[in-house]
């Protein structure tokens, strides 16, 4: 072997030489990077993909607002908007954390990198579509995705299963048949306006846009944001195949306090917003007291702990402050969505990345990027909704709270998402 002494004379010599080789090696170490990536996502670890995915598609579904406020797009996004943020970038998180997760938790075979690919594939089409104003198509695409999943994950499920998944994950499957009914009933509004009874368009739209959401936000936040506060975790149950009293007790408080919340979606549909909004607050509050009991944690966790207490503050403050001025829903929603159900996405998908990173000493550390898209997040909520008190400064606040928003997810994907290259031993 050259000594390096002589290897850098060799190299002053001839740069062009020392250019070639630095191009070779740079090229090999990208081609064996690239290689263990995709070795990373075979080996059953969707969110390796679908993460960075979903966060594109979150800066592109947020960068619509100021792109046609400053009128470099023509369209006003509202629409497309609203589905690209659930059906692309919140869809792409759902899939990535339940693709990874679940098969682990039922000890069935993992999810290919074929799954994951056609995932990404699917997520992207939607996207695309709903751009281009295809919404119907879009909402089609969407609905096969969902149903994709859970076949995929319920026959793995019935064939394979070693264990049962905690108690609170019926509320998971709640979240994917409100996905369901949501999309299904968009598609057959748009074909046929009168097909349906009236107040189905409009809980399909609440359960589309919240309930898809929600309702796996509670099922998985049982089991797993006790971790983040240090707190005793009451959906951890020795393996078995047989449901114990215990295990049925836990499924029956998630299922009444979701029973709550999804009476609270029927009540609005059926226009009476006080008491829908507020029925949801209670069953949340109820839930999260029990399960997630984070006034019993006291201060400090760090970081991660200190912004998910900022979303789980949001999300039942939301549903209260739309019960107290149900006119003010337009507004005030906002506060449920970048607060609530985006900022819990950064967070939980940070713990994701740094636990699979080899990173898991950082749980309960200062992570000063995350901090900054904690605090970027919330300028973003507070400026979206004060937006709708100021009609004379609307639009540009709409713009600022987008750039707000586009900034401190950048922030945080520069520093948190390289972790997905990087396997969990390292
Ligand atoms: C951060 C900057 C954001 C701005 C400025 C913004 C702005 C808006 C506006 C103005 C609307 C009303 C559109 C209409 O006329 O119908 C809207 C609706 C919506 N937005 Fe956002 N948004 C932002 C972030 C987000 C995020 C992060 C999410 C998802 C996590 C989201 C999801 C939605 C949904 C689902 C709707 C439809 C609500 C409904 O009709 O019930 N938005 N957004």
């Amino acid at each position: 072997m050259m000594p390096a002494e002589s290897m850098s004379t060799t190299q002053l010599a001839n740069p062009a030489e020392t250019a070639r080789r630095c191009n070779k090696s740079n090229r090999a170490a990208r081609k064996a990077a690239a290689g263990s990536f995709w070795r990373l996502v075979a080996a059953g670890e969707p969110f390796r993909l679908l993460f960075p995915l979903g966060t594109l598609i979150g800066i592109y579904g947020v960068l619509m607002w100021p792109l046609f406020i400053w009128n470099v797009t023509g369209t006003y996004p509202g629409q497309i908007h609203a589905r690209i943020m659930i059906e692309g970038f919140l869809t792409s998180f759902v899939i990535g954390f339940l693709g990874t997760a679940l098969p682990r938790l039922l000890e069935v075979p993992k999810m290919t990198w074929m799954e994951t690919l056609g995932f990404a594939v699917a997520v992207i089409g939607t996207v695309i579509l709903h751009a281009c104003g295809a919404t119907m198509w879009g909402d089609q695409l969407f609905f096969f995705t969902i149903c994709t999943l859970l076949f995929l994950l319920g026959t793995r499920a019935l064939l394979f299963r070693k264990d049962n998944p905690p108690p609170a994950f019926v509320l998971v499957a709640v979240g994917m048949l409100c996905a369901l009914f949501g999309s299904g009933v968009q598609v057959v509004s748009s074909v046929s306006a009168t097909a349906l009874p009236e107040w189905c368009f409009p809980l399909s739209k609440l359960l589309l846009y919240q309930g898809f959401l929600l309702f796996p936000i509670m099922g998985i936040g049982a089991f797993l944001l006790p971790r983040f506060f240090g707190l005793p975790n009451r959906q951890s149950f020795p393996e078995s195949l047989v449901l114990s009293p215990e295990w049925k007790r836990g499924a029956v408080f998630a299922l009444l306090c979701g029973g709550m919340v999804m009476a609270g979606f029927v009540m609005e549909a059926q226009g009476d917003p006080h008491w829908g909004n507020g029925l949801r607050s209670a069953g949340i509050l109820i839930y999260f007291l029990r399960e997630v009991p984070v006034h019993q944690a006291g201060f400090g966790g760090g970081s991660l702990a200190l912004g998910l207490r900022l979303a789980l503050l949001s999300i039942p403050s939301a549903y209260a402050l739309m019960a107290i001025w149900p006119e003010q829903t337009f507004s005030l929603l906002h506060l449920l969505l970048i607060t609530g159900f985006s900022l819990l996405t950064f967070i939980v998908a940070s713990r994701v990345v740094l636990g699979h990173s080899g990173q898991s000493a950082r749980f309960r550390a200062t992570i000063w990027p995350v901090l900054i898209m904690t605090s970027l997040v919330a300028l973003a909520m507070l400026t979206r909704v004060s937006a709708d008190w100021m009609p004379a400064m609307r639009m540009s606040h709409y713009g600022y709270a987008a750039v707000s928003w586009v900034l401190g997810v950048v922030i945080w994907a520069v520093a948190i998402l390289p972790g997905v290259r990087r396997a969990d031993e390292e």
